[in-house]
Parts: C-alpha cells; sequence; structure tokens
C-alpha cells in the first residue's frame, strides 16, 4: 500500500536542508511505496494548500545545495492560534489541508518555533516528525543540529581573515556572531578562530572587563584584540532587565547591533581604535560541510525508517553520537542554552580567554 508523506521547511533557511530532504526521499522510495508532497513555504503552504507532488528525479543534485528547494518562511507558533486579518483558521487550514493532500505523515524540518508547532499538529491528531535544523545548535535534546557545523566553519574563516588585518593595523576587532538566545556558534568559532574574548548571551559582560583584556595584551606586547560577540550577548546591567526593556534600551542606544555597540563603548574608556565586523546572513548560507551532510542524511534516512514503522509524533536527534529520537511533546520549544560550565568554555577559560564576566 502506497504511503503519502508530506515535506515542508519552516524558519530561517540553514545548510543541510536540501541534504535532509533528499536522505527522508531516498530512504523513503527505498523502503516503501511512497509518495512525496512537497509543501511550498514552511507551514505557510501547509495553511493555504501551496503544495506539489514531488517526482524521483527532483531529489538530485540536492546533496550539496544550501538553501531549501521547498522554500521557507516564519510563522510564528504564537500567532498560529489567532485568527488574524486575512480571517484564516490556521490550525484547521492546516488539518483540513492534511486531509486534502491525503497524507499519511508530515516531516517538518526546523527549529524550536517549527518544532512546537509540529507538536500543536500530534495534538490535533496528525502524524508528525521533526528533524532539528538551526545554524544555532540551540534545540534541547540532540547534541547538534544540522547546520550548525557549516555556520561555525563560515564564522570561524571571518575570524581567521579578520585576524590578519587586527594584528597589521594593531586594532581591536569585534565579529559578530548569529545567536540571538544561544552562543553555541559563538563559542565554537570563538574558541576555533583563536578569539581573545568570546561574549555569549549566557555569560553577562562588564565593558571594564573586556577593556581590561586590551590593555593586558598591550603590557605584553600584543596590540591587537579579537573579539567574538554572539548578536545577542549581553552586558550585566541588560542581563538584569525584563526582556522588553531591553529591547527597549537597545532601541534608544546609538547603535543597535552589539558590536558596534561595545566598538563605540572600547573607543571611549580606553581610546582603543576598534571595528565591528557583521558576516549576518552568510554564516547560513552555502554549501552544507561535510559533517552537515552526512547529519542531513542520517537524520533524514532514521525519519523515513520512523515512518517505515508507523512511529510518529517524534523528532530525530543524535544523542551521545547515536541517531535516535525525542518525544516532540518533550522537546518542543525546550532551549538549549550554553551552560556557562559548559566543557569548552572551561577550556576555553584555561588558555586565557575572557568571557568578559
Ligand atoms: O535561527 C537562526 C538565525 O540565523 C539566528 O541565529 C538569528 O538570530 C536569526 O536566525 C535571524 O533571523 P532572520 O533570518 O529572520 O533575520
Amino acid at each position: 500500500m502506497s504511503i503519502r508523506i508530506g515535506i515542508l521547511t519552516s524558519g530561517g533557511d540553514c545548510p543541510g536542508l536540501n541534504a535532509a530532504i533528499r536522505g527522508v526521499a531516498r530512504a523513503a522510495y527505498q523502503a516503501l511505496d511512497a509518495e512525496i508532497v512537497g509543501i511550498r513555504a514552511g507551514y505557510r503552504g501547509l495553511i493555504d494548500g501551496d503544495y506539489q507532488i514531488m517526482q524521483q528525479s527532483q531529489f538530485s543534485g540536492l546533496l550539496t545545495m544550501g538553501g531549501t528547494i521547498l522554500g521557507t518562511s516564519r510563522t510564528p507558533f504564537a500567532n498560529m492560534r489567532v485568527v488574524e486579518e486575512d480571517n484564516v483558521d490556521k490550525v484547521y487550514a492546516m488539518k483540513m489541508n492534511y486531509k486534502a493532500m491525503k497524507l499519511d505523515c508530515l516531516v517538518t524540518l526546523g527549529g524550536n518555533g517549527t518544532h512546537k508547532t509540529a507538536n500543536l499538529l500530534r495534538q490535533e491528531g496528525l502524524n508528525v516528525i521533526g528533524l532539528p535544523k538551526t545554524i544555532d545548535n540551540d534545540i534541547f535534546g540532540t547534541d547538534f543540529t544540522f547546520g550548525f557545523h557549516t555556520a561555525v566553519g563560515i564564522a570561524t574563516d571571518v575570524i581567521d581573515r579578520i585576524h590578519t588585518t587586527a594584528a597589521s593595523h594593531d586594532r581591536c576587532m569585534i565579529v559578530e556572531i548569529m545567536g540571538n538566545k544561544a552562543g553555541w556558534l559563538t563559542l565554537y568559532a570563538g574558541m576555533a578562530g583563536g578569539a581573545d574574548v568570546i561574549l555569549l548571551p549566557e555569560i553577562p559582560y562588564q565593558i571594564e572587563k573586556i577593556a581590561k583584556v586590551i590593555s593586558d595584551r598591550a603590557k605584553l606586547n600584543k596590540h591587537f584584540t579579537i573579539i567574538a560577540a554572539a548578536e545577542g550577548a549581553m552586558s550585566v546591567e541588560e542581563a538584569g532587565m525584563k526582556r522588553k526593556e531591553r529591547e527597549a534600551a537597545r532601541a534608544q542606544r546609538e547603535f543597535r547591533n552589539v558590536s558596534q555597540h561595545i566598538a563605540a563603548n572600547l573607543e571611549s574608556l580606553i581610546g582603543v581604535e576598534c571595528r565591528s565586523v557583521i558576516p549576518g546572513h552568510m554564516q547560513r548560507g552555502g554549501s552544507p560541510c561535510a559533517y552537515d551532510r552526512v547529519l542531513s542524511t542520517q537524520f533524514g534516512v532514521h525519519a523515513a525508517e520512523l515512518i517505515r514503522e508507523g512511529r510518529f509524533g517524534l523528532t530525530v536527534a543524535l544523542r551521545n553520537g547515536v541517531i535516535t529520537e525525542n518525544k516532540l511533546e518533550d522537546v518542543a520549544g525546550v532551549p538549549k542554552p550554553v551552560d556557562p560550565d559548559d566543557q569548552i568554555v572551561r577550556a576555553a577559560r584555561r588558555i586565557n580567554i575572557s568571557f568578559g564576566d
């Protein structure tokens, strides 16, 4: 009996989405009499009934391709039950379209927000399997998400390239790395790129402590400093505020971006020449690295295996190096911040990397 599998990608794109889609499809075609329905632009496509029946040939050439062939969108979980101006009951529409597409199950590739909606659809009786993707690596219950290692490589390359200018010009260079709530990407890239200071949302900084690193280095005849700062890095004062209050305070200051803000503060505090570099969405772009190609494929294959076994309401995961799964209800939306006592943080401190605390 044939089985109809819907696939969608939701939230920010990242390297490895296409490789994961390919993994699901190839394994499903091999193990099952599968028909695959590609849903356009994330949950938006499920709400609007925007989809196409995929041909096997459409899953060729995807392993190395960045972005997502299905397109993606951010459809906030908080609004899923809210009927907006378009007067559409989104949850009802998704259930109706799932039926209209004659799906037996739905595979959702995404981050924490995507998982929350997947869990909502599970509660509504749909057969759902989630695959964890994000360059932030902030999904609870999996050692790594796909996309993360590629982004680490890109951000590390930026720091490497900044090093030469910092050293040649005796400058302090601040590289702002993606990650609003979680600092994993900054931690790994900062460590790999040999940053002198790493600033994470999880470890509030004091500007005076960063300034001291710069002057201590000068005493050792090192006249440049590299700072890797997560976009969500916050000062001790900011950490003491509620989110809305913090956002309002940031809106008031001269520079909203953390790297520019810190650069301006350091310049006025100790007169050192500072520059900020923001690689931004480049960190999500391009072809997945070898690690992510393998992980995405493994995740996709495991999803197809779960479908074959008729096991739903799960997310695929890597735990202690083993490909396995979690219950959606246990992990949906649960964040995975950097533990300030993480072994990488401890190792960094032991080689005199400062966290500005
Ligand atoms: O979740 C991935 C991510 O790249 C974060 O690191 C970043 O804060 C956010 O997405 C940016 O989102 P957008 O692409 O919508 O600006």
